[in-house]
C-alpha cells in the first residue's frame, strides 16, 4: 500500500509533497521519492528509507517548481531500494503508482523486446514505458496514458507529469484509492484525505475507470475512453486523525473492513482465469522438487500460528501431503527432524519474528528447502528463505493480526492447490472448482461484515465477563484459538479456545450461568457433533453463541445466541468465520475501553526471543 500526492498551483511544491506524503506515514513506507517540474526538465530524487531521509537529503536544494508528485512506497514486487522507489521515468514523462499490475511479466517482456531498458525490479515501471511508447507512436499525453491503461491488467492509482505539457498533472484510478482536491488557484491529488487536508476541504473521490487532468485552475475528469464524467465535490470536516484512519475509529476496525480488499490483492495475478489454474509464478521451487518432498513443517508464533494450524489441514487433505505445525520457539528447541526432502514454510506478517526466524534458519541449516509467507517485502525471512510467497495484505498497524491472517490463509490455499498439482494428487477439474470457491471469497468475506451490528449487540454482554471459552472442530479449531486471542490481546478478558471434542475432558468443569461459550458452527460434516456440544452447553446453563450460517439458525437449542455469515466451501470456510470473531473482539474491547490499536504489553514484531 504506497501513498501518492501530487499538487499544481502558485506554490513551491516540494514542501507540499513532502508534509503530504508525511500524512500517508501510517500506511507505511520502505522509500520516497517525488518528480518535480523544473523549468521544462523533470528532476527526480528518490532514497530508500524513511521520508526523513529523502527530506534530508533535498535540504541543501532549491526547486522552482510549483508542479510535483511524490510517493511512499510499500513495496510489493521488488525489494525496497532506491532503484526501486518511485516515480520510475521514461522519455519526458514520471510516474507514481498504487496497486499491483497482474501482467507486468509479460508486458515487460514486450517493452524489453521493443528496447526499452528496465531500471527497476517494479511492476509499475511498465507503465511508464507503455506510456512513453504510445507518445512515440505521436500520441498526446492524455491519448498516450488511456492507451496505456488499457493494456494493464490489475489494480492501480497513478499520478503521471510530462515535460511536454508542464500546466496539467494527470491521474487515473481503477481499484487503488485516489483523491483530489480543489483550493484557490491549485489542485492536489493524494491516495487519502489526510495527505491534503492541511490546504482544503473540498474533495472529489474518483472512480474506477477515471481519468483526471488537473491544472491550477480546474479540474476535468473523463471516462478511459475519453467522455466526460461528472464528479461530486465532498466537504470533508473529518479532523486529521480520523481521516488517517480513514473515518473508521481504529486501524484494527479499518483493517478488518479491508479484508475484501487485501484479499484481491493477494489473488492478483495468481489465478491463471484462462486456464482456471493457480499460477504461482512467483514460488520459484523446483517442481521437482515439491512432487517428491516427503513432508511439509510449518513454523510461526501468535496469529500466524494459527494459520498454519488451517493450513495443515488445507495442505494435507488437497495435496495429500503430511504437515506438522510448530510453534517456533518450541521447533528451535527440540531438535526437530527435518532433512533435505523437508520444505520448512516460516508463516510471519512482518518477516522478522525472532524466534521464527531462527526456526527457519535451523531448518535450513540441517538440509531443508524454506519457503517463508509474509506480509512485508524485503524482511529478513524474505531474503533468507530459498522462497518467498507474499500476501499482500499492506501494512497492519493494529498489533493485534487481522487481514494480515486472513491473507495467510489464503495463500495457504493457493499453496496447497499448487502441491497437489505439482504431485497429481488434485486434477485439472478439482483445481478449477476449487479455484471457484476462491474467486467468491473476497465478496464472501464482504457480506460477512454485515454482521458488525450482531457482534456490537453481544459485546454489550460478554465484556461483563471474566472468562470466555472458545470451541470448534476440524478446520475451525484453530478458529477457536485465534478467537480467544484476538478477545484477550485486546479487552484482556481470559479466554481460551479447545478443540470442541475435548471440552468434556476439561473445560465443561467450568461451564455455569457465567460462562459465554463461543461455538463456530459452519454447516460441514462436523455440524451435528458441534450441536451436540451448543446442547452441552446450554445443559449446564452455559451462554452459547454460535457462529453460524443462516440454514442452522433454526436448529439452535432455546437460549442460543446467533451471529450468522454466509455460507462458504468447506477449505475457505475460516476466512469467512473469522470475521465475527474478529468483530466481537473488537466491540468488546471498544465497551472495556481499552487501547485497541496498542493492547498493553504487546508489540506488533517481536525481534527478540
Ligand atoms: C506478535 C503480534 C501478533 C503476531 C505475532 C507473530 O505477537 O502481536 O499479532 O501474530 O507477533 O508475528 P509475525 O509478524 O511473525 O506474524
Amino acid at each position: 500500500m504506497c501513498g501518492i500526492v501530487g499538487y499544481i498551483g502558485p506554490q513551491p511544491a516540494l514542501p507540499i509533497l513532502i508534509e503530504g506524503l508525511t500524512r500517508l506515514e501510517y500506511r507505511g513506507y520502505d522509500s520516497a521519492g517525488v518528480a518535480l517540474l523544473e523549468g521544462d526538465a523533470i528532476e527526480i530524487r528518490r532514497a530508500e528509507g524513511k521520508l526523513a531521509v529523502l527530506a534530508g537529503q533535498l535540504r541543501d536544494e532549491r526547486f522552482a517548481a510549483t508542479l510535483g508528485i511524490g510517493h511512499t512506497r510499500w513495496a510489493t514486487h521488488g525489494r525496497p531500494s532506491e532503484q526501486n522507489a518511485h516515480p520510475h521515468a521514461s522519455h519526458g514523462l514520471a510516474l507514481v503508482h498504487n496497486g499491483i499490475i497482474e501482467n507486468f511479466v509479460e508486458l515487460r517482456e514486450r517493452l524489453e523486446q521493443e528496447g526499452f531498458r528496465f531500471a527497476s525490479e517494479t511492476d509499475t515501471e511498465v507503465i511508464a514505458h507503455l506510456i512513453a511508447r504510445h507518445r512515440r507512436q505521436g500520441l498526446a499525453p492524455s491519448q498516450a496514458i488511456r492507451a496505456a491503461l488499457a493494456e494493464v491488467r490489475g489494480a492501480y492509482a497513478v499520478a503521471v507529469v510530462f515535460e511536454a505539457e508542464p500546466e496539467t498533472l494527470y491521474a487515473a484510478r481503477n481499484g487503488s484509492p485516489l483523491v483530489l482536491a480543489k483550493g484557490e488557484g491549485e489542485s492536489f491529488l493524494a491516495s487519502d484525505i489526510p495527505a491534503v487536508l492541511a490546504h482544503t476541504r473540498e474533495m472529489i473521490f474518483m472512480e474506477d475507470g477515471d481519468v483526471a487532468a488537473l491544472s491550477a485552475g480546474e479540474i476535468t475528469i473523463t471516462s478511459l475512453a475519453g467522455e466526460p464524467v461528472a464528479r461530486e465535490t465532498t466537504h470533508i470536516d473529518w479532523n486529521p486523525v480520523m481521516a488517517e484512519k480513514a473515518g473508521f475509529k481504529h486501524f484494527m476496525l479499518k483493517e478488518i473492513y479491508e479484508q475484501p480488499r487485501a484479499i484481491n490483492d493477494t489473488l492478483a495475478g495468481r489465478i491463471h482465469q484462462g486456464e482456471q489454474r493457480v499460477a504461482l509464478a512467483d514460488l520459484g521451487l523446483d517442481v521437482e522438487f515439491l512432487r517428491t518432498m516427503r513432508r511439509v513443517v510449518m513454523v510461526a508464533c501468535g496469529t500466524s500460528w494459527h494459520a498454519a494450524l488451517v493450513g495443515k489441514y488445507m495442505v494435507e487433505q488437497l495435496a495429500g501431503v503430511g504437515v506438522e505445525v510448530d510453534i517456533a520457539s518450541e521447533f528451535r528447541y527440540r531438535k526437530p527432524i527435518v532433512g533435505p526432502r523437508t520444505l520448512l514454510v516460516a508463516i510471519s506478517q512482518s518477516g522478522e519474528t525472532a524466534d521464527t526466524l531462527a526456526a527457519l534458519r535451523q531448518a535450513k541449516a540441517q538440509g531443508a528447502t524454506t519457503l517463508s509467507i509474509c506480509n512485508v517485502v524485503g524482511s529478513t525471512m524474505t531474503r533468507e528463505a530459498d522462497a518467498t510467497l507474499y500476501t499482500h495484505a499492506g501494512p497492519e498497524i493494529g498489533v493485534a493480526s487481522t487481514k494480515a491472517f486472513t491473507t495467510q490463509l489464503v495463500v495457504l490455499y493457493l499453496l496447497a492447490l499448487h502441491l497437489g498439482r505439482a504431485n497429481g494428487r488434485l486434477s485439472g477439474d478439482d483445481e478449477a472448482t476449487l479455484l471457484r470457491d476462491l474467486i467468491t471469497l473476497p465478496t464472501m468475506v464482504e457480506e460477512a461484515l454485515a454482521c458488525a451490528p450482531a457482534c456490537e449487540r453481544l459485546a454489550k454482554g460478554l465484556a461483563e465477563r471474566r472468562d470466555v471459552l472458545y470451541l470448534g472442530r476440524g478446520i475451525h479449531f484453530p478458529l477457536a484459538l485465534e478467537g480467544a486471542l484476538k478477545l484477550k490481546e485486546i479487552s484482556y478478558i481470559h479466554a481460551e479456545g479447545y478443540p470442541a471434542g475435548e471440552m468434556k475432558h476439561g473445560p465443561i468443569a467450568l461451564i455455569d450461568e457465567e460462562m459465554p461459550v463461543v461455538c463456530l458452527l459452519p454447516d460441514d460434516d462436523l455440524m451435528e457433533k458441534m450441536l451436540s456440544n451448543v446442547e452441552e452447553v446450554r445443559a449446564r446453563d452455559g451462554v452459547p453463541i454460535a457462529i453460524t450460517q443462516p440454514a442452522l439458525v433454526d436448529t439452535l437449542p432455546e437460549g442460543t445466541e446467533a451471529i450468522t455469515v454466509p455460507p462458504c466451501s468447506r477449505y475457505l470456510c475460516p476466512v469467512v468465520m473469522v470475521v465475527p470473531l474478529q468483530l466481537l473482539a473488537y466491540y468488546v474491547a471498544l465497551r472495556r475501553g481499552t487501547d485497541v490499536d496498542q493492547p498493553r504489553n504487546l508489540a506488533k514484531s517481536v525481534t527478540v526471543e
